[in-house]
């Protein structure tokens, strides 16, 4: 008679669990231990009230999920065994909630559990079994009371939250942002090249390299949390040289990349490098674009080892290089290998910075770098003191290095004149003002005029360029003749450096007129 039993049997087999699911259902909730009893572990949540959810008599479907289990807003939770969420009594019946108040700590409206945390800034707050918060003490990148004593103290700078930044420790700050490594004293005592201003001389009282070199000057990168500024102030005063030199037949942005992984006497990548050793490594290997060797980014948690070398080059007689690898970035052919003459070392007048960054382009400038320079929004800056009532811990300094690009000079209310530099830095264009900074000038501020590089493209015009003695760095080994350079009839190596002045000049803005 029943031709397929095995129907059938399915659909008793559905009819059954449905029945039983009916059942399971209400039985579920009847059976299961009351939430409040297994101790209501999110005692300050928004659960019903979130939702706008309050129910009469009894819904199941009145619930919602809480913590990996179910909670309701309907009356029938209220009963002496109660599944209510924890916010039923005060948002359903505007009374207070029958259980006492829970362990824990309170921040933001809500309540933690004894243990449970929430982030600071870059502090980390956990609940004590007392009930108290109990915060981490590191000094933050961002310190709001540091912005607020800068705003007030009418420094000629305003201070900001920069957010890339905010989360992280003073001592990250210093630690990844920064990475030049300071020369060698072999290497301070390099020699200079001294520009001679011709008597009778004027400067202009204001340059900028993008008006005299329009689509020349490149914008500037973002290093993030890889401390690797030797690389990307090296790699950025190269590009715009090369496309000044070459007369704009190239504009390369040259990869900070190629020296970070390449570049390895000596240098240790994200984790700081020396200037000479990477100019040195422009000369005699050369390095790629930023298109065909992009920057592969680090983040401030990363371990292991660094990124191999992705890119690699042979001679072609005259010193000059041709590539042997692919571009890294596989969408790019052109791996055209770009180089530089030797890095002269200007001399630490101002004067003589000027004229070289007027006649040749941007310049290279080490530059120590204190705790409010990180806050730096726009304006001229220079060192405040207002972390000087603070722990040692609170002031802090590294060493970095940046593009001088510029100067000009600005009428303060009371009538004086503040003289500044502006600066491409490498914290991305959101930071200061688009990415730059303009930082007092004539009074070394910073140390900022104290070690300052220039260096000439090899733009494949060396037949016509005279040979020149030139400064040369010490300690790098010598494998080939001095190429032929720039013509730089007015400039002679001179023995003897600066005296070396050591940090930025302390509270008051120096630099006026
Ligand atoms: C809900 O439960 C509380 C505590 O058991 C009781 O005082 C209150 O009368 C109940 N409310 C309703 C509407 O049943
Ligand atoms: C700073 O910026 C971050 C990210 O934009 C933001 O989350 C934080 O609340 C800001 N801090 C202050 C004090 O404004």
């Amino acid at each position: 008679m029943w031709r397929c039993p095995q129907r059938l049997l399915l659909l008793l087999l559905l009819a059954a669990e449905w029945a039983l699911g009916a059942r399971r259902g209400r039985g579920r909730r009847e059976l299961a231990p009351a939430l409040h009893l297994r101790g209501i572990r999110d005692a300050g949540g928004r659960y019903c009230q979130e939702r706008d959810l309050c129910c009469r008599g009894r819904d199941d479907h009145c619930a919602l999920p809480y913590l990996g289990a179910t909670c309701y807003c309907d009356l029938f939770c209220n009963r002496t065994v109660s599944d209510c969420c924890p916010d039923f009594w005060d948002f359903c019946l505007g009374v207070p909630p029958p259980f006492p108040p829970s362990q824990g700590c309170t921040h933001g409206g809500r309540i933690y559990p004894i243990l449970g945390t929430y982030w600071d800034n870059c502090n980390r707050c956990t609940c004590q079994q007392n009930g108290q918060w109990e915060c981490d003490q590191e000094p933050c990148l961002v310190d709001q009371d540091m912005i607020n004593a800068i705003n007030q103290g009418n420094y000629g700078w305003r201070a900001g939250n920069h957010s890339a930044f905010w989360g992280m420790t003073l001592d990250e700050g210093i630690r990844y942002r920064l990475g030049t490594l300071r020369p060698s004293p072999s290497v301070t005592s390099m020699n200079e090249i001294h520009t001679v201003l011709v008597p009778g001389e004027v400067l202009p009282t204001a340059f900028k390299a993008s008006e005299k070199w329009p689509n020349l000057i490149h914008e500037p990168l973002d290093q993030g949390n890889c401390a690797g500024s030797w690389a990307f102030s090296t790699a950025a005063v190269a590009s715009d040289r090369v496309s000044i030199h070459s007369l704009g037949h190239m504009a390369p942005v040259l990869s900070p990349q190629n020296l970070l992984s390449c570049d390895k006497h000596n240098q240790r990548g994200c984790r700081g490098g020396h200037l000479d050793g990477a100019w040195w490594f422009l000369r005699r290997r050369g390095v790629v674009s930023d298109h065909c060797y992009p920057f592969s980014g680090r983040e401030k948690t990363e371990t292991g080892p660094a990124p191999p070398c992705m890119m690699h080059s042979r001679a072609t007689g005259r010193g000059k290089r041709q590539a042997t690898a692919r571009c890294p970035n596989h969408h790019v052919h052109a791996n055209d290998i770009y180089q530089v003459t030797p890095a002269y070392r200007l001399g630490s007048s101002e004067t003589e910075i000027m004229k070289e960054l007027m006649e040749n382009g941007p310049v290279q400038a080490l530059m120590e770098v204190h705790e409010d320079f990180f806050l730096y929004q726009g304006g001229i800056y220079s060192h405040t003191p207002v972390s000087l009532g603070r722990p040692e811990r609170y002031r802090r300094h590294g060493t970095h290095s940046v593009k001088i690009t510029g100067w000009g000079e600005e009428s303060l209310p009371d009538g004086r004149t503040l003289k500044y530099w502006t600066a491409a830095n490498s914290w991305g264009p959101d930071w200061g003002e688009k990415g730059h900074f303009r930082i007092v000038r004539g009074a070394n501020e910073c140390d900022i005029e104290s070690f300052v590089l220039g260096v000439w493209g090899r733009v494949g015009m060396e037949e016509w360029l005279t040979t020149e003695a030139v400064a040369t760095v010490p300690g790098q080994p010598a494998e080939e003749p001095p190429v032929a350079w720039g013509p730089r009839p007015s400039r002679l190596p001179v023995d003897g450096a600066a005296p070396d002045t050591g940090r930025c000049r302390g509270p008051n803005p120096r630099g006026f007129r």
